[in-house]
């Protein structure tokens, strides 16, 4: 392959489905990239979602992309079932792969994507955009630099209603649906990335009757006393918010915490509203963090290193050992 050093990135994605169209609506925002092909298994789709954002390939199989050798990066945009095997495929083919969240549906599978990463020196990253948002980066180092003192407690919820459908992917057994998998992943990962790993897990769910959680509320205990109370539902609106309760104040990340937000600090007996004035969907940052990585010959982020995604995988394997839902 040229090298890209003096030209954008080309991008492909594979999988043409919601996510899709607004990642691509945000990397058109992106300097330094190009929509350069698109994959859907059906013909007419790739052609409609290219011809929309000015992609200059449409291909109806995902094997058409991942063969084409002007495809520097792929994004990935099926099902979480489908993570692993798209992912591998790409990476064999020597392209970057950013994958959605959850990079696939067990530990065993990720351990898969990330040996197959390192096989071939590409560049492989979970697309847990949530971790470069501007607001979230900004909480990170208040609660990095005890700004407000330790941490005591977080509260984060992800919830919304979702009729029992059972053609609907959130909801489909075969396509690994619930809500720990699809929603979940993101208090998980407030905890995780604020503190650490827990040293007790504690989770109860709800199940629809294609046996895939409805709802899931987990209580992580860590060391001194410290606890994260978490929950996903898809059987009602919650507010979608984390709260971050400290020593000398409260940081509330508000509705939706998870995506382009507001951060209200309240502390000695003040409250503040910073607005960190978002004017995209927010998926552009975690492209262009993934763009400055391929053009240094990164192999994985140093934010969302492989040793997170690994913890993340084991933690939604661990609660979903407890709950007992299986795929
Ligand atoms: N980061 C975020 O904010 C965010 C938000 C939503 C979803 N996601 C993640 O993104 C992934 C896709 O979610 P989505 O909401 O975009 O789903 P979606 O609307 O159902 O789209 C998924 C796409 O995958 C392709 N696909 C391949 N095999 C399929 C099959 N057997 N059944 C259905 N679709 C199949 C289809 O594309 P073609 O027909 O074009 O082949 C489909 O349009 C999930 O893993 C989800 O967790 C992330």
């Amino acid at each position: 392959m040229e090298s890209f050093k003096d030209r954008k990135i080309r991008w492909g994605i594979i999988g043409l489905g919601k996510i899709a169209h607004k990642f691509a609506t945000d990397l058109l925002t992106v300097d330094d990239a190009q929509l350069y092909a698109v994959a859907s298994r059906a013909q007419e789709k790739a052609d409609e979602f290219a011809n929309q954002y000015q992609a200059e390939k449409a291909y109806s199989s995902y094997n058409d992309l991942a063969s084409d050798s002007q495809v520097d990066a792929v994004y990935i945009a099926t099902p979480h079932v489908y993570h692993k095997e798209n992912t591998l495929l790409c990476l064999r083919n020597g392209m970057a792969v950013l994958c959605e969240k959850p990079f696939a549906m067990n530990s065993e599978e990720v351990h898969e994507m990330i040996d197959c990463a390192k096989a071939n020196n590409v560049l492989l990253m979970e697309a847990l955009w949530t971790y470069f948002l501007p607001h979230y980066s900004y909480v990170l180092d208040l609660i990095k630099n005890e700004t407000y003192g330790k941490i005591l407690k977080l509260e984060a919820d992800f919830g919304f209603r979702q009729e029992f459908d059972e053609t609907n992917r959130v909801i489909k057994k075969d396509l690994g649906g619930g809500s720990l998998l699809d929603i979940g992943i993101y208090p998980i990962f407030a905890a995780l990335s604020t503190l650490g790993n827990p040293n007790e897990i504690e989770a109860e769910a709800t199940f629809f009757e294609n046996e895939v959680d409805s709802s899931c509320t987990m209580t992580f205990t860590y060391k001194n006393g410290v606890i994260a109370y978490l929950k996903s539902t898809l059987l009602e609106e919650t507010p979608t918010e984390a709260f971050f309760h400290f020593e000398n104040g409260t940081i509330k990340i508000n509705s939706r915490f998870h995506e382009p937000s507001t951060v209200t600090i309240i502390s000695n007996g003040k409250e503040e509203t910073i607005d960190f004035g978002y004017t995209t969907i927010g998926y552009n940052y975690e492209v262009i963090h993934f763009n400055n990585l391929l053009r240094q010959g990164k192999i994985q982020s140093d934010i969302m290193t492989y040793s997170f995604s690994k913890k993340l995988m084991k933690t939604l394997d661990k609660v979903r050992q407890i709950i007992g839902l299986v795929y």
